[in-house]
């Protein structure tokens, strides 16, 4: 069964002019939607459809109902399939439940109603109060000094809360409410010493959170002069119907609009959402100053994959954003910002440019996000090589984060160009990233590769140079790349794998290093690799190179086919191999070092940086002498 929440959740997103927009054309008529009913055959159009109150009516055969009913009806459909067809409309994952009838969760059920319906008396115990004699003076005045127009107030519900401590205990208590559910939504609280309650909200403007729904769930109150002795802004606590990391303010104003236009602005403060609201931009929500979570993402995705962010004008503001965006990369989302002038947010800078020129602002200003962040980091680095490979890695981390391979290779195009750096370098370091968060990681893993490294290995005669080394590793690659390796790794895996771990294994064979990063961006995309991958392969070098390899009569292993030895073996001799591959690479590596150390120690200017060459050559000389030792092959040198 679907549970209550889930179903209350696809309710409150359908967008019921969407949903049978669908089916029939609907023309504007007032507030409503008009047009020819799906039921019954008319020729002058009488279905309604009121997109304030979620539900049509046709005023011929006389149907009505919501947007499952309409599905209901119109595609025969079950509700929970109507359901179903709904959340996948507007992303939304159903949870199945299983306790629907069970005690607990009625009384669950009931509690979110009594706070519920506290909550709501509360709201329009605050909005009466604007048109008090205080409230005139203290609320209403204040919202008209900042530019509210009463439509706003209306649509936001904006109200005011009164200087007494007991305003709202009174006024729920004259209309014998039970004050427990009051505590428990966060409005008011209880004196223990004296069993006496008072208000939380004292003398503030008044901004109701809504829920999808409309219905209100948290307030946040504003003070109204500056006292530094109380925060500007009082928020409720989380309590069983507000969890703030589920909801974004102005979602519900806000919601229709982002799915029309396809596109969510995100700002800081309830101010930013109601002016812009104002300024006829109505797809804007807020993350009320916190870091953005992601049950918030997920609730934009519902309605749209864009987003543009518009940060407050001030250093600190900036960065504090960068670290949310990411996780709007991370989820998917296409972000662009657009930054304002030091000391503006987006209500102050709204109201100093007017409607329209604003608007134009946001058009001629926004920018890709990568590319904004690109340039803001590179602002005077340019001239210094380690502040500049800082700002690429902190880029490459954003650039990795997104879903999507062809975006990350646009991006790494995009950035490579801005920062003049080389395109498949900056590839293979974001692919190198993604794998870091996702790489097989049991623990399994680690004691196989343990235990292969100190299986016997034949005795080779000789060893070669590094390309063939590197040739042998391509060719196992695109041999049994593919093939089963350990439980859940393949031969291409622990290739990948080993090749990370030693960030110094570089492969310098362009064809090959090639041939590594078309495979890694593609497993990347969890696709299985498969002899057709270089079969098929755009790049006719690779198909070449495939060609060769895969019509070999026998695998045979580069490192010991001088031998004439023919490997046949399914498991055993690619694992022997690979592990040769490796270590033959590795040994290379160390050779390279030691000799620039031994270049370093010669040219050394001071004793103590001698000290340290010889320090190292002396490691470096120990792990080449262990590589060896596996290996069997005698160093020279
Ligand atoms: N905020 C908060 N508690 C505070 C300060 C801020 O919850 N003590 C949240 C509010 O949601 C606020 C947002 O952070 O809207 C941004 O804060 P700030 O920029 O200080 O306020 P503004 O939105 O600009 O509000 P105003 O224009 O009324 O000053
Ligand atoms: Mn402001």
């Amino acid at each position: 069964m679907i549970s209550r929440q889930s179903i209350d959740l696809v309710l409150n997103s359908a967008i019921i002019d969407e949903v049978i927009g669908e089916y029939i054309t609907l023309k504007k008529r007032g507030a409503n939607l008009l047009g020819r009913c799906p039921f019954h055959d008319e020729k002058s159009p009488s279905f309604t459809v009121s997109p304030a109150k979620g539900i049509y009516k046709c005023f011929g055969c006389g149907k009505a109902g919501n947007s499952v009913s309409f599905l209901m009806e119109h595609d025969n459909l079950s509700f929970s399939d109507s359901i179903r067809k709904l959340a996948a409309k507007y992303n939304i994952t159903l949870e199945e439940d299983t306790h629907q009838n069970s005690e607990a969760y009625n009384e669950k059920q009931q509690k979110r109603e009594s706070l519920l319906i506290a909550l709501t008396f509360a709201k329009d115990y605050f909005k009466e109060q604007l048109h008090t004699e205080e409230g005139k003076i203290a609320g209403d005045s204040y919202f008209r000094e900042r530019g509210f127009t009463q439509q706003t107030i209306d649509e936001f519900e904006l109200g005011y809360s009164p200087a007494g401590w007991e305003s709202l205990v009174n006024e729920a208590e004259k209309n014998k409410f039970n004050l427990d559910f009051f505590v428990d939504a966060g409005l008011i609280k209880k004196r223990e010493e004296k069993g006496t309650y008072f208000d939380m909200f004292r003398q503030r403007v008044i901004f109701p959170i809504h829920d999808l729904s409309g219905k209100v769930i948290a307030f946040g109150g504003r003070q109204l002069v500056k006292d530094d002795k109380s925060p500007k802004y009082l928020n409720s606590p989380e309590t069983e119907v507000y969890h703030k990391s589920n909801v974004l303010y102005g979602m519900f104003q806000a919601k229709k609009e982002i799915k029309a236009k396809n596109n969510c602005f995100l700002v800081e403060g309830y101010t930013d959402v109601t002016t812009l609201h104002q300024s006829e931009i109505k797809n804007v929500v807020a993350s009320s100053g916190t870091s953005l979570t992601e049950g918030q993402i997920k609730l934009i995705k519902r309605f749209t994959d864009n987003v543009t962010v518009l940060y407050d004008g001030d250093a600190a503001g900036v960065k504090a954003s960068i670290r949310g965006i990411d996780l709007l990369l991370e989820q998917g989302l296409n972000v662009r910002t657009v930054s304002f002038p030091e000391g503006e947010d987006p209500d102050s800078y709204c109201k100093k440019l007017g409607t329209s020129a604003f608007q134009d602002f946001l058009v001629s200003q926004n920018k890709d996000f990568i590319i904004f962040k690109a340039d803001l980091l590179m602002q005077g680095v340019a001239n210094d090589p380690i502040k500049k490979t800082e700002v690429v890695k902190n880029l490459l981390v954003s650039i990795s984060l997104i879903p999507d391979a062809l975006k990350r290779a646009a991006y790494a195009r995009e950035c490579s160009k801005l920062m003049d750096t080389d395109e498949k370098l900056l590839l293979v370091e974001i692919n190198k990233l993604r794998k870091k968060g996702s790489f097989i990681s049991s623990q399994n893993i680690e004691s196989e590769i343990q235990e292969i490294l100190q299986a016997p290995l034949p005795q080779p005669e000789q060893y070669f140079a590094g390309v063939e080394q590197e040739e042998g590793l391509v060719r196992l690659l695109i041999q049994s790349g593919y093939k089963k390796f350990m439980e859940e790794a393949t031969v291409a895996d622990f290739i990948f794998k080993e090749l990370h771990e030693d960030d110094a294994l570089e492969i310098k064979h362009p064809l090959y290093q090639e041939i590594l990063n078309e495979v890694q961006t593609f497993m990347a995309e969890e696709l299985a690799l498969s002899e057709q991958f270089f079969i098929n392969h755009a790049n006719s070098e690779i198909r070449n190179l495939a060609g060769t390899y895969l019509t070999e009569k026998y695998e045979i292993s580069p490192y010991w086919a001088e031998n004439g030895t023919v490997i046949t073996d399914e498991k055993g001799n690619y694992v022997k191999d690979l592990q040769s591959v490796f270590l033959f690479l590795k040994l290379n590596k160390v050779n390279e070092l030691i000799t620039n150390h031994l270049k370093e120690f010669a040219e050394a200017e001071t004793p103590e940086v001698q000290e340290n060459c010889m320090q190292y050559y002396i490691q470096l000389m120990d792990i080449r002498n262990q590589i060896a030792g596996v290996l069997g092959v005698a160093v020279v040198g």
